[in-house]
């Protein structure tokens, strides 16, 4: 990939909300940027921010001096030490978690016009809301996580199906999360891809799962990158994986 072509895109979103998004968004990020990849995260979770707090860095500016001040989205940006750049935003502002339709484009547009990188990912919040939708949207890719629970399943498959009757989407990507096992997370994906194939026609794109690991709560407690603390790690490798797979798509 040539960091001077337009960067590819690609959301990790959701149904359900605390299934990993975030977690993955920051490992995946930290993999590929090792992996000599100009990464760029926007974190699109506009109410709930949290990437900063996960990265334990408090940066001075965010969307909201993109979307109510009169910063461009390049102002923002700070580098992490995940050696991928981040876009934050904020938590517990109201007029974030509301945003109207012209405010979003704003962003999606900055988004668009971004350079220099290979890469942007955009960790969105969870469920259908109009904001998750227009990210999902932007991005040339989705990525929807999910886990054992069955309401991440029939969440997932939710977003799914709005984002094909919505905007014709036929292209996703599952990455299933905190599984305890390899099997487990193909059966797991199996189950949502017989559900689309059967009701919606199409295929469903398996991506690779990433295994349940007592250090995640560790890390994120210690705010560290849990693919940084433990390069050799099983789940470092489940990341490489996940990110070899994730360059492999294509700007549908
Ligand atoms: N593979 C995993 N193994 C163990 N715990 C995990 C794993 N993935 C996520 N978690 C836990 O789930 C919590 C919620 O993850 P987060 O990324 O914040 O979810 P989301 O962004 O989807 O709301 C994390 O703080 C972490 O403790
Ligand atoms: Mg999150």
């Amino acid at each position: 990939m040539n960091s001077k072509s337009k960067p590819l895109i690609v959301s990790i979103t959701s149904g359900k909300g605390g299934v990993g998004k975030t977690f993955i968004t920051t490992n995946l990020a930290t993999i590929l940027a090792r992996q000599g990849k100009k990464v760029l995260v926007a974190d699109c979770d506009l109410g709930l921010a949290n990437i900063d707090v996960m990265l334990g860095i408090n940066p001075a500016l965010n969307l909201k001096d993109v979307v109510f001040g009169n910063k461009h989205l390049r102002d923002v940006i700070v580098s992490t030490k995940g050696g991928f750049d981040l876009i934050p935003a904020s938590s517990g502002v109201r007029e974030m978690a509301q945003l109207l339709f012209e405010k979003i484009q704003i962003i999606k547009d900055m988004l668009l016009e971004m350079e220099g990188y290979d890469l942007i990912l955009l960790d969105t919040g969870a469920g259908i809301a109009e904001v998750v939708l227009q990210f999902n949207l932007l991005a040339h890719q989705n990525v929807v996580v999910i886990n054992r629970e069955l309401t991440s399943l029939t969440d997932a498959y939710a977003m799914v199906k709005v984002m094909y009757q919505v905007f014709g989407r036929q292209t996703f990507s599952i990455v299933a999360n905190n599984i305890p096992d390899e099997k487990d997370g193909a059966g797991i994906f199996k189950n949502i891809d017989t559900i689309s194939r059967r009701f919606l026609g199409f295929p469903l794109n398996y991506l690779g799962s990433v295994l349940q690991d007592d250090s995640v709560s560790k890390s994120v407690m210690r705010q560290e990158i849990a693919v940084m603390s433990a390069p050799r790690s099983r789940m470092a490798a489940d990341f490489s994986k996940i990110g070899r797979a994730l360059l492999d798509l294509k700007k549908a």
